[in-house]
């Protein structure tokens, strides 16, 4: 029988294209390596001709992508000599700052829209000790004041604006590439600050311009319509979606992601909010895989360009589901349609709750 060396995570697995030393102190908690699963029943319940693959980010250590980018980003901050990090985030990025930061034993500041965070990020920065700082505004308010802090203090910003964050970021392409061999035809992605569609690219490119694959997919970012700049072609003042995590009106990543667009002739598109919750209880009833409303976009997206023709019959689809559905229960709670049985702790009306509910 033979072995195969642990999986330690992914500026191990991909340190020849990561911007690390063989002496550097790598922070990580085995991040990457997410499983590409196929869907089986989606494509034949919408009558499509498609072949469509979810990444599920949501399995990485803190439940989202940003595990990939924090694992660079504090690598490097601890490099460097910081004792403290900060962002401005709508939920998932304080998480996976306040996990990396106490596993390298430095201080995390987290700034979060007060009242417009899910419960399960908001638990997730507390119970790692973060410094939690709830601001009476938005996001985009949130960031503005965290590159002040940034410019005034020693502190290491970690949003998508540090540069080793999309450098992390960029390997989930990579495992996408070797998964499938090549690239996509599509890939469907949910966009706020556009820095994961941007790492995407990244990524793809890499692999192509060293020869490793030979095809580059088309991206297609998707927006919820109440935040959707990339569609409405400005920054938006007032952004809302029940996908708080996607809740942004200012992306930072704004010129980039343009650039992607163009140079991959992919696209943006938006989703209502009933779109996307309709797309998470579609994957988690018909196919098992429980992801966060803002996640789903990228497959209420793929779904209507594919209805539409944009995206043509006999398409290789990946769409990324960027973060764990456990990160909302509340929104979890309120979609689910049966409910809970409350019976008394008896055989007969068990059984009638069972018989009642046969399929
Ligand atoms: N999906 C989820 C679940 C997210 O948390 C985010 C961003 C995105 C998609 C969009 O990614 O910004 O790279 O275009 N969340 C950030 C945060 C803003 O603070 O957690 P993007």
């Amino acid at each position: 029988m033979t072995f195969r060396p642990r999986y330690t995570g992914l500026i191990d697995r991909y340190r020849d294209r990561l911007p690390v030393h063989d002496d550097t102190r790598i922070i990580s908690l085995g991040e990457g390596n997410t499983p590409l699963i196929r869907l089986n029943n989606i494509p034949r319940l919408i009558k499509q001709n498609v072949d469509i693959y979810v990444k599920y980010e949501g399995l990485n250590p803190t439940g989202s992508f940003k595990d990939r980018g924090m694992t660079m980003a504090v690598t490097k901050a601890v490099e460097e000599g910081s004792r403290a990090i900060i962002c401005a985030s709508t939920g998932n990025t304080s998480a996976a700052a306040a996990a990396y930061a106490s596993r390298a034993g430095i201080t995390a500041f987290v700034l979060i829209p007060e009242g417009k965070i899910a419960l399960g990020k908001l638990a997730q920065a507390m119970i790692h000790g973060a410094v939690v700082i709830q601001i009476k505004g938005n996001f985009d308010e949130g960031m503005e004041l965290v590159k002040q802090i940034g410019k005034e203090t020693p502190i290491t910003i970690v949003n998508s604006i540090n540069p080793y964050r999309l450098q992390g970021q960029k390997t989930a392409a990579f495992e996408i590439l070797e998964e499938l061999s090549g690239a996509p035809d599509f890939h469907c992605i949910p966009v706020g600050n556009a820095g994961n569609i941007t790492a995407h690219w990244m990524g793809y490119k890499e692999y192509h311009e060293h020869g490793i694959v030979n095809n580059l997919p088309r991206m297609v970012g998707y927006q919820a319509s109440g935040a959707a700049p990339f569609m409405r072609g400005k920054m938006v003042d007032n952004p809302d979606t029940i996908a708080t995590a996607i809740r942004i009106g200012h992306p930072q990543s704004w010129d980039k992601a343009w650039v992607v667009q163009k140079e991959s002739n992919g696209w943006f598109d938006e989703c209502t909010d009933a779109e996307l919750l309709a797309a998470q209880k579609m994957l988690t009833e018909h196919e098992g895989v429980f992801c966060e409303p803002a996640s789903a976009i990228s497959l209420a997206g793929a779904m209507k360009d594919i209805a539409s023709g944009k995206i043509p019959q006999g398409s290789k689809i990946v769409c990324t589901l960027t973060g764990h559905g456990l990160k909302d229960p509340d929104t979890a709670i309120k979609q689910s349609t049966r409910g809970v049985l409350t019976t008394d702790a008896k055989l007969d009306s068990v059984k009638r709750a069972i018989l009642d509910n046969l399929k």
